[in-house]
């Protein structure tokens, strides 16, 4: 008898100390089930990544963005306030904005002309005199939390959201490189797993760096690198080194260099790596249960002139050679999901501690989406709905397009 979705959560005990752990059954990265509740639970109610500060500096400029099926919308406002919207206009539900980024003096629905300004008051609604109880106020755009950390902006659906700076904490003190450095490329992939696949993969502790990334095994001192979990994130460090002169493969030592090597994650899916003067932000979304984009942007130090160009474009390279590496196992693994010979499986107390805290906040975000279901008397085993409907939202909601469109 297939299993309800509780009875799925159960399978996976986080009280278990990491050497006794079991990871999270392979069924969480296939199930439609799970991928709905990740909506509501995870992606819905954390921090996302949304576009870069440059894109949003001058008035008007704007970005959208579709978090977990939602619309939304990123906006300077006149007066130098950076907003966030649900993208959704108040009269008929039209997205109001339809273009990935821009600038504009006001936002204006395709539909029926509705007109909001900068700051998402409703300014204008054309041949809508007469109707009654209607007021103009009560009718701006929906606001949402938006944040900025350097670089980055981030909003959050949540009603009440902990503050950015505490859900990054200790990260930003600890990636003090980040000032100074300029977005040269963005990359998009799309693999064939799991989101969770994916950051997995990110989390192990360098545990598969020297057998699927020779190069980048090249300049790290495996027997030095380091992973801590703090309350919401992780960051793993290593030391760099010059690798031997006769290494097959020294491409990575041009263009990754400096002492150390930070890979710093934010729950749940947005993933910093950060090297002297050279970084690239990952996020990864689902795109239903076996399926993930993985957008990535890199950043340098210096862009002007060929030879920083060519440096670029080198470690651009560099960069993707890594990701099509990761892409083959990550696939593979999800492939290995599928089989009725696996289950669950065990963690390196060495190397694997980060993917246990991961799936540790995994299941405590999706526990509490149960007990938030249950305490609005939803029935369990409604939430969400397996079979059909649940699959075919699932897909619907994978071929609108997923975040960041503006890149
Ligand atoms: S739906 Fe936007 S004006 Fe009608
Ligand atoms: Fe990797």
């Amino acid at each position: 008898m297939p299993r309800t979705f509780l009875q799925e959560l159960n399978r996976f005990d986080a009280n278990l100390p990491l050497a006794r752990a079991k990871t999270i059954p392979g069924q969480w990265y296939r199930d439609p089930r799970m991928e709905l509740a990740e909506r509501r639970g995870v992606f819905g109610a954390a921090w996302q990544f949304v576009g870069r500060s440059t894109q949003l500096e001058a008035p008007g400029s704007f970005v959208t963005a579709d978090i977990a099926g939602e619309p939304v919308v990123i906006v300077r406002d006149d007066k130098g306030v950076l907003r966030a919207f649900f993208n959704v206009c108040r009269h008929r539900a039209a997205c109001v904005v339809t273009e990935p980024a821009g600038t504009t003096r006001r936002l204006r629905c395709r539909y029926h002309g509705w007109t909001y300004d900068l700051a998402g008051h409703l300014q204008g609604a054309p041949e809508f005199d007469g109707v009654l109880n209607f007021r103009r106020e009560d009718n701006g755009l929906l606001p949402i939390a938006v944040e900025t950390w350097g670089p980055f902006v981030f909003v959050n659906l949540g009603p009440q959201p902990r503050p950015l700076h505490q859900v990054l904490a200790p990260l930003p003190e600890k990636l003090d490189g980040l000032a100074g450095l300029r977005f040269v490329e963005h990359r998009s992939y799309e693999l064939a797993c799991n989101w969770k696949v994916f950051v997995d993969n990110y989390l192990d502790g360098g545990y598969h760096v020297n057998s699927v990334h020779p190069s980048l095994a090249g300049v790290l001192q495996y027997s030095k690198y380091r992973t801590e979990c703090f309350d919401l994130t992780t960051l793993q460090t290593s030391p760099l080194r010059t690798p031997h002169p006769e290494h097959a493969d020294a491409s990575a030592s041009a263009v990754r260099m400096g002492e150390m090597a930070f890979y710093a994650w934010v729950f749940p899916n947005f993933m910093v790596n950060l090297y002297s003067g050279v970084m690239d932000t990952n996020v990864v979304l689902p795109l239903g249960p076996e399926r993930c984009r993985v957008e990535i942007d890199f950043y340098i130090s210096h862009s002007d002139g060929p030879e920083a160009r060519a440096f670029a474009a080198e470690s651009v390279e560099v960069g993707h050679k890594i990701q099509l590496e990761d892409v083959g196992v990550c696939e593979d693994v999800q492939r290995g999901f599928g089989s009725k010979s696996y289950d669950t499986g065990r963690y390196s107390v060495r190397r694997e501690a980060a993917v246990h805290h991961f799936h540790k906040l995994l299941s405590a975000h999706l526990r509490r989406t149960v007990r938030g279901a249950s305490a609005k008397r939803i029935p369990r085993g409604a939430l969400p709905k397996a079979g059909h409907t649940a699959a075919a939202r699932t897909q619907e909601g994978s071929r609108r397009s997923r975040l960041p469109r503006a890149r």
